[in-house]
């Protein structure tokens, strides 16, 4: 079996990638990755010389790029690719319709023409827009509210076209907000995290009480394997870790894990805009195709801060140049 998978240098790709390759002894993986900010190739260094591996350069926008990357052709695509960062799509959204739209239309396109048998779009619970009670289930209406969360939207409903107007085997899955090693330090967890290790504050969001569903990257990258492997084509599947939890909640626990007080760590700073209060997923559909979270989310949390305590080599170098601009236009005016 080879498989493409698309954004594999970044935070979920990466990890999707080393349980498929630890699991699944007889899949091969290609991986077609960017490298925008967020792809960083050390999060696979240990792959480098894995047989079953191979890396290439492009974007999920190029046709040409994909073409080289199906090569004789793959049995499946998964695709991770995307801009993710709901703070950068606001700040400069074009980036997003690009990736999250037109490149999975060129996926689609390549789906269809090289006949490959299964498709597999990896989306979020944010398409379901702010849920005030009760859980998102899988039919429901989408209410994006933010750039980001609408051009996984529009990615979701090109993927839906595509199996009602020409019969493409695609799957979707929507993951919750998903934490563990390797993640980017713009997103919430990796960067209190680290921020708290170097002794600075971490900027909260308004009053902290948006509600978020946290699941760890192992259990997302299951989950995924599991619909694509299990999945019935055309449907779509919600991957939630059942932890809700505020966002002042996480703070606290990261305060403690890291031995720093809320007096005089924590900086609550203006709230992003439209920012939605809570997302909760209804997980019935996968929990019935045998798929269920292993990774309670005290051990979750607790072994995520000591990965970034013994990882400093891995995150140091992102936050530097980029990010630190990014960080300062991010949060210096609030
Ligand atoms: N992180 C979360 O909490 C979460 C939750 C649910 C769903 N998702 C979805 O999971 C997927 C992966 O998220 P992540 O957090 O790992 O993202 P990430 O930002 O860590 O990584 C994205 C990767 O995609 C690559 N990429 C971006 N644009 C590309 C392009 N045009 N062509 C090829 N590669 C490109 C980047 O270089 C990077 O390696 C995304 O589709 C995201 O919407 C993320």
């Amino acid at each position: 079996m080879r498989w493409l998978v698309t954004g594999g240098l970044g935070f979920i790709g990466s990890n999707f990638i080393r349980v498929v390759l630890r699991e699944r002894p007889d899949v091969r993986i290609v991986n077609l990755d960017a490298m925008t900010y967020a792809g960083n190739p050390a999060n696979l260094r240990d792959l480098e010389d894995n047989p079953r591996y191979r890396f290439v350069h492009g974007d999920i926008g190029d046709v040409n790029a994909v073409e080289s990357a199906i090569g004789d052709g793959v049995d499946a695509i998964v695709n991770f690719a995307a801009e993710t960062h709901v703070d950068r799509s606001i700040l400069d959204p074009e980036a997003f319709l690009r990736t999250d739209i037109l490149g999975t239309h060129v996926l689609l396109e390549a789906v269809r023409r090289r006949g490959i048998a299964r498709y597999l779009q990896v989306s979020t619970d944010e398409v379901y827009g702010d849920v005030e009670r009760g859980e998102s289930s899988e039919d429901d209406p989408l209410r994006p509210r933010s750039p980001y969360s609408a051009s996984k939207a529009g990615g979701d409903l090109h993927v839906l076209a595509y199996r009602s107007t020409y019969d493409t085997p695609v799957l979707i899955t929507r993951g919750s907000n998903t934490y563990g090693p390797y993640q980017y330090p713009e997103k919430l967890i990796p960067l209190f995290v680290t921020n708290l290790i170097d002794d600075q504050q971490v900027p909260v969001y308004g009053d902290g009480l948006q509600i978020r569903d946290w699941l760890h990257v192992e259990d997302h990258a299951r989950g995924i394997l599991h619909v694509l492997e299990h999945g019935t084509l055309g449907e779509v599947y919600n991957v939630g870790g059942g932890n809700p939890r505020t966002n002042l909640e996480i703070t606290r626990l990261l305060l403690e894990g890291c031995g720093r007080s809320h007096d005089t760590h924590v900086r609550h700073v203006v709230d992003r805009p439209g920012h939605d209060r809570r997302y909760a997923v209804n997980t019935a559909k996968l929990s019935a195709l045998g798929w269920a979270p292993r990774v309670p989310f005290a051990d979750g949390i607790a072994a995520t801060i000591v990965w970034y305590r013994e990882h400093e080599s891995w995150w140091r170098p992102l936050k530097s140049g980029e990010f630190l601009e990014y960080y300062k236009r991010q949060y210096a005016h609030r």
